[in-house]
């Protein structure tokens, strides 16, 4: 496909539920980066369910639409000599950018702990997706994907973040050299739990999965990892402690059950972003007690920065190829667009496929 082509994309106004197109931009522009990229596909994930609600998002400076797609996979086009990319290239575009000030964590590529809130994310605050036939990526925010892993490269995204979270829950875990990381829950199994159990198998760990789904795909999923698949009517018997959990569905109740589920010196990573207003009773000062008494770590999770992205695609790559692909368990094409973010129960991982106008597979 020619660089200079206007290509499709499908854009939204932040805010603004319902307000989500098909439609035809103008080549992208040079200054947004020295890498063309002509993108396979994209994921879609809860976040861009909530952006096209109209319940979160940001349209950059003097613009009404943002172009969708945070979780993108593509392959180089155009590549200056010195990018360290070459033509053809599997690549997947790095989220967040950092913020202009810069704050201290982002002057050092810690984009990801940005503390003033003025950081950019492709696809959701500010800055533009990759939810377009042909994108321009500046290679300091490209990452080479294993091209072995075909369409489930656009996991990598995705799997940056679950790396993140594992990297800071060693970090706690450091705090005592007698410290072992043995059985660990995870709560939701979609594509971020998912990937945290295949973490955590990859790292030895004995893993529980904890989902509401009672049939589809992802009890199997869970099972072929060698992890153990739990749901309301068959949850982890009473009085089962863990050494980590990490909460991927953001619910109330499934929060407050994976702190009481924490061993003495536990570490909860919470993933799942929540919605606000909805209100459950606790008894805030016993859980504060057992914390204490117990040193436990409770912490939040988000975004990834470089030396993440490159410790998610080392997973993925380690992982079985034929249970990653089984995670994309729907490929949406760009013609029938708007079925990508309509979920459906056996959903895992949806994409929209781009790739059949330049012919990738
Ligand atoms: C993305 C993160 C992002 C977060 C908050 C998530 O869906 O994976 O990269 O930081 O949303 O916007």
């Amino acid at each position: 496909m020619d660089a200079d082509r206007r290509r499709r994309a499908v854009t939204f106004i932040p805010g603004r539920a319902g307000s989500a197109r098909l439609e035809t931009l103008p080549a992208p522009d040079v200054g947004e980066g020295a890498l063309v990229v002509a993108i396979d596909a994209i994921g879609v994930c809860g976040t861009d369910r909530e952006l096209l609600a109209g319940s979160y998002g940001e349209a950059p400076p003097g613009r009404e639409r943002l172009v969708i797609g945070h979780e993108s996979l593509g392959r180089v086009l155009e590549a200056p000599a010195g990018s360290g990319f070459s033509v053809g290239d599997a690549v997947a575009g790095i989220v967040r950018r950092p913020d202009p000030v810069p704050c201290a964590h982002c002057a050092i590529g810690e984009w990801d702990l940005c503390e003033n809130d003025r950081y950019t994310e492709c696809g959701i605050k500010g800055r533009d997706g990759y939810g377009a036939e042909i994108v321009r990526i500046e290679p300091e925010f490209a990452v080479r994907v294993d091209p072995a892993l075909g369409v489930a490269g656009v996991l990598t995204e995705p799997a940056s973040v679950v790396a993140k979270a594992w990297e800071e829950i060693e970090r706690f875990a450091a705090r005592s050299s007698a410290s072992t990381i043995r059985d660990v829950w995870v709560t939701g199994a979609g594509p971020i739990g998912l990937l945290a159990a295949m973490m955590g198998v990859q790292r030895g760990c004995a893993v529980a999965v904890y989902d509401r789904a009672e049939s589809g795909p992802k009890p199997t999923l869970v099972r072929e990892l060698g992890a153990r698949y739990a749901t309301e009517h068959s949850p982890p018997p009473a009085g089962e402690a863990f050494d980590v959990v990490i909460e991927c569905t953001g619910a109330s109740p499934v929060i407050l059950e994976a702190i009481r589920r924490l061993r003495p010196n536990g570490i909860l990573c919470l993933t799942g972003v929540s919605r606000a207003g909805t209100r459950i009773g606790v008894d805030a000062g016993a859980i504060n007690r057992e914390m204490v008494l117990e040193n436990t770590v409770v912490f939040g999770s988000v975004n990834a920065r470089r030396a993440h992205y490159a410790a998610g695609a080392g997973a993925l790559a380690a992982a079985d190829r034929h249970w990653l692909n089984r995670l994309v368990t729907r490929r949406v094409s760009l013609e029938t667009w708007q079925d990508a973010f309509a979920p459906r129960a056996d959903d895992v991982k949806v994409v929209l496929d781009f790739s059949a106008r330049h012919g990738a597979h």
